[in-house]
């Protein structure tokens, strides 16, 4: 009975701790490819090959149903893996539309024509791989028109919080907005679209200040993945303990998680 969260290292957790408060009992296995990250700077096909291998290790350890908890997965290799790899039996669902649906006022599910919302100027903070795959925007015009998006690639965020340096991760957060800022000086939302921006959520919301919305996924991703197991139970496999597995050194991974999530985790080797 488990369910697979991957990322390419340690944002996912942020998932994976609203998960674990959404639904308690949930047996979750966790993969971080410690080893690889970041992801954000990769080519497409190289994010393909490594997610793919990465979804196969947690199908393997007793999950049915893996949740890319990286945007930069979601964006880069999702749509081929549903197209042609992930088995009949097997389900890999993203990150992106539960945000998209939250943004454009949608129910799970909707796929009623595009319309007009109340958001109009939207700014998204994404690695440099999630900018350019344009996948927010693709996603964003299914369900709305009229929304102008503004995207900044944050590159140096990832590396500095896999490192565990927050100082130059704040320090970049702010950087970041402020480019931002100078292409769309006052945009009504921004969307933090990295599993790892939540563990600088503070700093993005004191650079944007408190006229900002803003939209991170943990927690709508949680409340997404409970609707679909009420939905599909079915679809949670035979595993039945919880795990967290790394492709990087298990010592170093378990210290920052640790940190990051304030309770112990424990990593093993993948
Ligand atoms: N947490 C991943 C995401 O959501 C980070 C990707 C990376 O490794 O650069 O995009």
């Amino acid at each position: 009975m488990a369910v697979g969260i991957f990322d390419s290292g340690l944002g996912g957790l942020t998932v994976l701790d609203a998960v674990r408060r959404r639904l308690p009992d949930l047996p979750i296995v966790y993969y971080g490819d410690n080893a690889h990250a970041p992801y954000g700077v990769r080519t497409a096909n190289d994010i393909y090959a490594l997610t793919t291998t990465a979804t196969e290790k947690l199908f393997a350890a007793g999950c049915d149903l893996v949740i890319l908890a990286c945007n930069t997965a979601s964006a880069a290799a999702l749509r081929r893996m549903q197209e042609s790899w992930v088995p009949r039996d097997k389900r890999v669902l993203g990150v992106f539309v539960p945000l998209i649906e939250s943004l454009t006022e949608r129910e799970w599910g909707d796929n009623s024509p595009p319309r007009e919302v109340a958001v109009k100027h939207v700014a998204l903070f994404a690695t440099p791989a999630t900018v350019a795959s344009r996948a927010f925007q693709r996603e964003l015009a299914f369900r709305a028109i009229g929304v102008d998006v503004e995207s900044q690639a944050c590159g140096g965020v990832v590396d500095a919080i896999e490192d565990g340096d927050m100082i130059l991760a704040e320090t970049l957060v702010r950087a970041h907005v402020d480019a931002l800022r100078r292409k769309m000086p006052e945009p009504d939302a921004a969307i933090l679209g990295c599993t790892h921006y939540p563990l600088v959520e503070q700093a993005f919301r004191n650079a944007l200040g408190p006229e900002v919305r803003v939209l991170s996924q943990p927690n709508l991703v949680a409340d997404s993945l409970a609707d679909y197991l009420q939905r599909r139970p079915n679809m949670v496999g035979p595993g039945t303990e919880s795990l967290f597995l790394t492709s990087g050194k298990p010592r170093q991974v378990s210290d920052r998680a640790t940190q990051f999530l304030r309770r112990p985790i424990e990593f093993q080797a993948a």
